[in-house]
């Protein structure tokens, strides 16, 4: 056991790890031109922040989270997302009073106990925005314009954008009604966990994945109908945005997220093309969460997207992500004399920003030239005695295999070129 990852986590070695940081750059590329900054929150927090804001009868809560004990007795518990953390430190370091509104972005790992699967893991990498401080529409259409920016951005072109409302306090009053009159005449065949949501959270029966549950979910009244007509006209103005920049959307009622803190907007971004765990990326619109943790009544509005799941619809589509070369030089030795001259001028090249490397093992010249080309080494030189002494070497194009007679001191200045 101890020689193997925790179910549901993956090393990610040096052969793939280009792919994470070209996607890392292209989230920092993005976030610049949205104007978000980047905020770094801790692993773990006090549990009630997550029982609080994600809320006590969702899955995550009440199935998922890593929660544990430190030695002074405080319940801890690893963070299933970004949200809740951000909007800790919204609070906590009085983010109300910068300019609004608040554009903040992070790149972190996050922790659920699902069952695994092809796209669900244990630990996984969330890429998520949130924006605080306008509660119009027009931050929505910025928000999701953002996202199908970032696809584009990567050749991303088979993921579908689903729409919908979840309303405010005010419509879910009337709405839950509707709800408990619909799911009665069904409650005994619901699972446990439903029964319970039955009288503490009614619109978390729809988000049940058990298959006994879904079998009266999917013919629920929908929220999407029973909007008050501020929550109308909040989504007429989203649709409108979207279609002003040519985005386009399906309207979906059955998506009321996995998450509490939800008002007004959801919405998702799925790939049919990856299994079932095609939802590449959720976010919405959570207007009373600042609040509801102890902050001053600021609405917010934000994403999440899975890096696991959206390095799955790249692979999917064949979309090649560029891998730089691991090294720009490699300068092969024979003898001590070399070995000391080479030791100095791979130093001299690293400083001047260039990647190069030379034998450390005590190999053969063969074997250094084959380890160099099992590292992709764009050049080779091999400087001996002779080398040393006339300044001069042979310099080998690895991918051509042009060789050209050059001056030792003019290395750098052709490495520039
Ligand atoms: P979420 O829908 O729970 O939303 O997660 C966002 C994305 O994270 C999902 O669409 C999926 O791509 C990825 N994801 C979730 N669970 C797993 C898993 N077990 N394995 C792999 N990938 C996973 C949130 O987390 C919200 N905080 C999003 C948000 C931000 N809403 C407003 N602001």
């Amino acid at each position: 056991m101890l020689i193997q990852t925790p179910k549901g986590t993956k090393d990610i070695l040096p052969s793939e790890v280009y792919k994470w940081q070209y996607i890392e750059k292209k989230i920092s590329e993005l976030c610049k031109s949205f104007g978000y900054r980047e905020i770094r929150i801790p692993v773990f927090e006090y549990t009630e922040l997550f029982t609080r804001s994600v809320g006590d009868t969702t899955d995550i809560v009440q199935k998922e989270m890593y929660t544990f004990q430190d030695k002074g007795g405080r319940s801890l518990t690893l963070r299933p997302e970004g949200t809740a953390g951000v909007v800790r430190s919204y609070i906590e370091n009085g983010m109300a009073s910068w300019p609004m509104p608040v554009k903040l972005y992070y790149n972190i790992t996050a922790y659920r106990q699902e069952n695994v699967q092809k796209g669900r893991y244990r630990e996984f990498h969330q890429f998520g925005v949130e924006c605080f401080g306008s509660k119009g529409p027009l931050v929505d259409v910025e928000i999701i314009s953002m996202v199908s920016m970032f696809l584009d951005k990567l050749g991303i072109k088979d993921v579908e954008l689903n729409i919908n409302s979840i309303g405010c306090p005010n419509c879910r009053g009337e709405y839950n009604k509707k709800l408990l009159e619909y799911f009665k005449p069904h409650l005994d065949n619901l699972c446990g966990t439903c029964k319970s949501r039955y009288e503490r959270n009614p619109l978390r029966i729809i988000d049940c994945k058990e298959e006994k549950c879904k079998v009266y979910t999917k013919d629920a009244p929908a929220l999407l109908d029973n909007l008050c007509e501020e929550c109308k006209e909040h989504f007429e103005g989203l649709k409108e945005g979207l279609e002003n920049l040519g985005i386009k959307y399906n309207i979906d009622k059955t998506i009321v997220r996995g998450l509490d803190y939800y008002t007004k907007t959801v919405f998702e971004f799925v790939s049919k093309n990856i299994g079932a765990q095609g939802t590449v990326c959720g976010g919405g619109r959570y207007d009373g969460l600042i609040k509801e943790c102890g902050g001053t009544d600021t609405p917010g509005i934000g994403f999440a997207i899975g890096l696991e799941r959206l390095l799955m619809v790249m692979a999917g589509q064949g979309i090649e992500i560029p891998n730089p070369d691991p090294v720009d030089v490699y300068i092969a030795t024979i003898g001590e004399k070399a070995q000391k001259y080479a030791q100095k001028l791979v130093y001299r090249i690293r400083q001047e920003g260039f990647s190069a490397e030379t034998d450390l093992m005590d190999r053969s010249v063969k074997a250094q030239m084959k380890y160099a080309d099992k590292l992709g080494a764009v050049y080779s030189l091999v400087i001996g005695d002779n080398e040393v002494e006339s300044n001069k070497a042979v310099l080998k194009n690895m991918l051509t295999g042009e060789t050209k007679d050059i001056s030792l001191d003019t290395l750098i200045e052709r490495l520039k070129m």
